[in-house]
């Protein structure tokens, strides 16, 4: 979806929130108490920026000793979910799943009405949405956020932390979410979309990954090590994966479906995928997770597609129009 069309979404799907909450505060100042439940290896790794920056932080965990280095600098330990949603206007939730999540927050929607929470567990965008709607029913600021970031990562410049919900509620607390990832935006008023970024990110890390390790199974089988090949990987990706899929050039192809090409067309990695399977077999290395990329090129050039570039395949795996 593109700007208009997520704000459409939005209009369109979540429900009105009627109770919008009318005192959720600005975070502007680091003195502003805040409550994170969820004392996960993420959790702790928050409820410490926030005690460093200067936050008056309680912290609710199921396991509580979990809280114990936490408590010994300074936070405040919740005996319940309800007393952490009651020690602060801003709650954060970082917790396993929404699953998880929702069976915290539901039975408090009352005590959370009128504060601002922001939920930072991993789910599906759908999962974002429906506790979006639940949270506007209930007259809580929501934000549902993304954490593109791993926990050493928290409280740096490099935190990049994808927020959607309403940009006011974000606006409100921008400077307490970037003291959580200093690269935090933002992104949509779809509280589905941050969700939706953080999947599509993690799609590019797994394939690469799969990738890779499937580079070094084949290059294994003739006795070189991983030391060895990666420098060669490396230059690869610097110059070869990062122009195929680290370019806005190629962005625009997707965008305008326009896919003519004077460097690699579909019929030519047709045949390459054709190899690289056909050669793993041979050497005992399992390609399976390959062979739905050749079934896609090949149903590419079996449709006439051939000449395109192998950009194409985006065709192959968007979304049908409902
Ligand atoms: N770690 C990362 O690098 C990273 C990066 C980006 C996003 N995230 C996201 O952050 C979230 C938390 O990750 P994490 O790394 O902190 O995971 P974690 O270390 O496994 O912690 C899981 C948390 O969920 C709690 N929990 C699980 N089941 C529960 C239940 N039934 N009732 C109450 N609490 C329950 C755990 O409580 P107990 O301590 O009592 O078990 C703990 O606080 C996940 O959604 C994850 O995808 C993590």
């Amino acid at each position: 979806m593109r700007g208009g069309e997520i704000a459409a979404y939005h209009l369109n799907e979540c429900r009105p929130d009627t109770h919008f909450p009318r005192r959720h505060r600005s975070m502007s100042n680091n003195n502003a108490p805040v409550s994170v439940v969820g004392l996960g290896l993420m959790g702790q790794a928050l409820a410490a920026t926030l005690l460093r920056n200067g936050h008056p932080t309680t912290v609710w965990n199921r396991s509580a000793e979990k809280a114990d280095a936490l408590v010994s600098e300074g936070a405040k330990l919740a005996g319940s979910v309800a007393d952490a949603v009651a020690a602060s206007d801003v709650v954060i939730v970082c917790v396993s799943t929404y699953e998880v999540t929702r069976g915290l927050i539901d039975p408090l929607a009352k005590e959370l009405s009128g504060k601002t929470l922001v939920n930072l567990t991993t789910g599906t965008p759908d999962d974002a949405r429906s506790t979006a709607a639940w949270a506007a029913d209930h007259g809580i600021a929501y934000l549902d956020g993304a954490i593109m970031a791993i926990p050493p990562l928290v409280g740096t410049p490099q935190g990049q932390f994808f927020y959607g919900g309403k940009k006011e509620i974000f606006d409100a607390n921008e400077s307490l979410l970037k003291e959580l990832g200093g690269a935090s935006v933002h992104v949509s008023e779809d509280p589905g979309v941050p969700l939706i970024f953080d999947l599509a990110l993690l799609t590019v890390l797994y394939a690469a990954g799969q990738g890779w390790g499937h580079a070094h199974a084949l290059v294994n089988t003739a006795g070189i090590s991983a030391q060895e090949f990666q420098p060669y990987i490396n230059t690869w990706v610097q110059y070869v994966v990062s122009a195929a899929i680290a370019s806005q050039d190629q962005a625009r192809v997707i965008d305008e479906g326009d896919y003519a090409t004077e460097i690699s067309n579909v019929s030519t990695n047709q045949l390459a995928l054709g190899h690289i399977i056909q050669a793993s077999k041979e050497l005992g290395v399992d390609a399976s997770w390959l062979e739905p990329v050749k079934k896609a090129a090949d149903e590419l050039v079996g449709e006439g597609y051939g000449n395109d570039s192998f950009a194409r395949t985006f065709e192959k795996v968007k979304a049908k129009k409902k």
